[in-house]
């Protein structure tokens, strides 16, 4: 592997493609692959990326509830503290929807895990994919990873990518709860999201 290294470092003055030829240098151990069999550079065009950047504002409504007859979260791992909900981790499935009230036409589903994160305050750890089922947006996904202390007003969360519409997505989100029941357990959040997507 040196050898090689000092051999690709002679021959090419262009940082990327040393970094690529190191990524796939390392790759070479595990797989017995020539660098080339697996990687290559390519003209954007032909992904379809010769557009510019957009920015796109969507605003939807989620819809937790954790008990009732039709739960959209189940809590998988109880928490050590009632008080942070640290150690809770909690599987979702919940519906977006165009406008506050539930029965408002449902665009999509956030499906994934929160969990608490901190021990100080009620701060969720949030994994999961909006994903889109109507219209144009129908099979798309934007991936949202970030912190959600929610007893703040507002919550800032990155996007950290996307599929279909929003592939190569990124942006934040703005969370704002609009309604929380502790005693059913419901809780209405709207979602701002702001992403850079082709
Ligand atoms: C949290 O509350 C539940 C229900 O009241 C109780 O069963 C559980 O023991 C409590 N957990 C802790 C860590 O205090
Ligand atoms: C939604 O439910 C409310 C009552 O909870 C009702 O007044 C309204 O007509 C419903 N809207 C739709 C679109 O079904
Ligand atoms: C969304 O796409 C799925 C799968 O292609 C299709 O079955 C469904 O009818 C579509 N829904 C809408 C509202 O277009």
């Amino acid at each position: 592997m040196a050898a090689s290294f000092m051999y690709y470092a002679h021959n090419n003055h262009n940082m990327t493609n040393l970094i690529l030829i190191l990524a796939a240098q390392i790759f070479l151990l595990a797989a017995d692959a020539s660098p080339g069999d697996f990687a290559r550079t390519m003209n954007q065009k032909q992904l379809g990326l010769h557009n510019k950047e957009k920015l796109t504002h969507l605003r939807v409504y989620w819809h937790d509830s954790v008990s009732g007859r039709n739960p959209s979260t189940v809590m998988i791992q109880q928490p050590v503290s009632n008080s942070s909900l640290f150690g809770s981790i909690s599987m979702m499935d919940d519906a977006l929807t165009l406008d506050m009230p539930r029965n408002s036409t449902v665009v999509g589903y956030a499906q994934g895990i929160y969990a608490g994160a901190a021990q100080e305050e009620i701060g969720f750890l949030m994994v999961m994919n909006f994903a889109f089922k109507t219209g144009k947006y129908n099979g798309s996904t934007l991936a949202i990873l970030g912190r959600n202390t929610v007893r703040l007003k507002v919550r800032e969360m990155p996007v950290v990518g996307g599929s279909g519409i929003f592939r190569f997505a990124r942006g934040y989100v703005e969370a704002q709860t609009k309604l929380f029941d502790p005693k059913s357990g419901v809780a209405i959040v709207e979602y701002n999201c702001y992403i850079l997507h082709y």
